[in-house]
């Protein structure tokens, strides 16, 4: 059921078994893949998973988006049989989703665990450290390539890839699945997170190319165009991407390459998210 947190979770576990932890705490949305794929690399290590989860966490610029959204099952039942502790909270801004984590990790050191915190979707420079390697990888294997296209979202494949292939004038560009222009101050945080770790300058904003035009109704509900590219892909390849994520990507990309806007040839990065199409819509 994989994903792109398995390379993130490489480099995020290791570090929480360095550090001694007993428990990782984190957050995310009902379906989230991070969480779950967080789920089973814990198992793995034999470590206690918490998360604090919503239903839709959203912006409270943007509001609450409307429309149907993957709710219930999917990754959910995923969780169940990992053992995922999941504590739900009712819907409200991310800021406040991230208090509810850090008040879990808090009772958790209360009780006397060793705590790993670790931020939504494993972004952090560590995260993004796995993308650096994943772009070495790419460029190693000696594809020639203009352009990455990817689902980008709390920041750290997005901001890896880049670090890696930019100077190498191959261009990265990240199909975002929030509707906050501001997400790009996270890239560059991230990046100068991961810029520290590899000794190197750090990039500004205008390194992170995104788009934001397929969001469409916000942030974890899906769009017509994001399930018609998912169509495509399933009916001409029989390879499945997802409504929240990659299945927008894959939709910018094709909106991108009609309009002649994308310098190939294109490689289209799939991030998973595939359990989110066995979710019943709320
Ligand atoms: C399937 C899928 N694609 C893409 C992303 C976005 O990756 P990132 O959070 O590193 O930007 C996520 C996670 O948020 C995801 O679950």
């Amino acid at each position: 059921m994989g994903g792109n947190k398995g390379r993130k979770l490489e480099y995020l576990i290791a570090d929480a078994l360095k550090e001694g932890a007993t428990v990782v705490v984190t957050c995310g949305s009902r379906q989230s893949n991070f969480v779950r794929q967080l789920g089973a690399a814990c198992a793995m290590h034999g470590l206690r998973c918490v998360a604090a989860v919503m239903d839709l966490p959203f912006d409270s610029a943007a509001g609450k988006p409307r429309g149907a959204h993957p709710s219930g099952g999917g990754n959910e039942i995923l969780n169940h049989w990992l053992g995922v502790e999941l504590h739900h909270f009712p819907d409200d801004d991310w800021e406040v989703l991230y208090q509810y984590a850090e008040t879990l990790a808090f009772a958790l050191e209360s009780k006397g665990e060793t705590v790993y915190r670790i931020p939504v979707g494993g972004s952090s420079p560590l995260g993004a450290l796995s993308f650096y390697e994943a772009g070495r990888e790419m460029l190693a294997q000696g594809v020639k390539i203009a352009t990455v296209v990817t689902a980008s979202s709390s920041g750290s494949t997005q901001v890896g890839l880049t670090y890696a292939l930019a100077s190498e004038g191959v261009k990265v560009v990240g199909i975002v699945s929030d509707p906050e222009p501001e997400i790009v101050h996270d890239f560059v945080k991230i990046g100068e997170g991961l810029a520290e770790l590899l000794g190197v300058k750090p990039l500004g904003p205008n390194a992170f190319l995104l788009d934001f035009d397929s969001v469409g109704p916000g942030y974890g509900v899906s769009s017509p165009e994001g399930e018609e590219a998912i169509r495509l892909m399933a009916t001409r390849e029989g390879i499945f991407l997802d409504p929240v994520y990659s299945g927008k990507a894959f939709a910018g990309l094709l909106r991108l390459a009609r309009k002649g806007k994308l310098e190939g040839p294109v490689l289209f990065w799939h991030t998973g998210g595939m359990p989110t199409l066995f979710a019943t819509a709320d």
